[in-house]
């Protein structure tokens, strides 16, 4: 084995621990009364948008049949028991990440699964195919019919 390759071997071998416990596969979902507690601004605001009211829509299409099927875009995780388009939908699974401690610190927390969304978020349901129209992420997010307020000012 020469030099370059077995640093690379041992990179590796650091590396795939940290990987996985980074990726926080595990996480479940709490739901968005569970962040309301301490970000209220954000939780109010989100319950005006047409996400919050996602499943909703879907089930009163006259113009598509509900099933299951709509879930996966028109609600949180493709649960029936998760309506609307909710936090985590867009900043990831939070039961990790959802304590105090973890929170107040973006590193830890994004190492326990926050996500701080971009274009890649939205196109998981804005696809681009049938009824479901791509979205530009750096436009969208000063829409406020579709996203909530912010606390602190964007890009600080
Ligand atoms: C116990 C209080 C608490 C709960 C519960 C909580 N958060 Fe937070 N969150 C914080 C604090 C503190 C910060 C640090 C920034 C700040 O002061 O707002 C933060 C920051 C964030 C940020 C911004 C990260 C950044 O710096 O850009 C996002 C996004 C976020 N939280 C989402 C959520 C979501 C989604 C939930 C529910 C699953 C949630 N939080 C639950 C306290 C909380
Ligand atoms: C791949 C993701 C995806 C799936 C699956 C999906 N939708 Fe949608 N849907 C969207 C998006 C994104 C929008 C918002 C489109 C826009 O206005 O930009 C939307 C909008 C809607 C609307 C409101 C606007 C309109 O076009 O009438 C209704 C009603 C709707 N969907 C019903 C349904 C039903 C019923 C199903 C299941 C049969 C379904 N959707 C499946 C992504 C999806
Ligand atoms: C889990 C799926 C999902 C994700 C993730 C998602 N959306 Fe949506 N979005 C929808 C659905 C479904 C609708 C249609 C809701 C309705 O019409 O009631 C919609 C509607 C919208 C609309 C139209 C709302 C209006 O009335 O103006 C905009 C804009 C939008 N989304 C932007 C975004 C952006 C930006 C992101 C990423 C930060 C994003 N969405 C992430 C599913 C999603
Ligand atoms: C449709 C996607 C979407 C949904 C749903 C959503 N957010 Fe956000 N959120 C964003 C985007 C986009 C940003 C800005 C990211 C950036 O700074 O570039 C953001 C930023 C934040 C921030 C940091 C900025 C601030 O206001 O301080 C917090 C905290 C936050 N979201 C909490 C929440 C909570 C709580 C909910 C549910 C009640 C929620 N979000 C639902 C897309 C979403």
């Amino acid at each position: 084995m020469n030099r370059t390759l077995k640093w690379a071997v041992a990179g590796l071998i650091a590396v795939v621990p940290f990987a996985l416990s980074a990726q926080a596969g595990n996480n479940t979902y709490v739901g968005a009364k569970k962040c309301k507690m301490c970000h209220h601004l954000e939780y109010t605001s989100w319950q005006t948008t047409t996400h919050a009211k996602a499943t909703d829509v879907a089930k009163a299409s006259t113009q598509r049949k509900f099933g299951p099927e709509c879930l996966k875009c028109h609600a949180t995780n493709a649960d029936a028991n998760m309506p609307g388009v909710q936090c985590e939908a867009c900043h990831g699974a939070g039961s990790a990440y959802k304590k105090f401690p973890i929170m107040k610190d973006l590193a830890k927390a994004k190492a326990n699964g926050l996500i701080i969304p971009t274009q890649e978020t939205c196109n998981q349901c804005h696809t681009g195919k049938g009824h479901s129209k791509k979205v530009e992420f750096k436009t969208a997010i000063n829409n406020k019919s579709a996203i909530h307020k912010f606390k602190h000012p964007l890009g600080k």
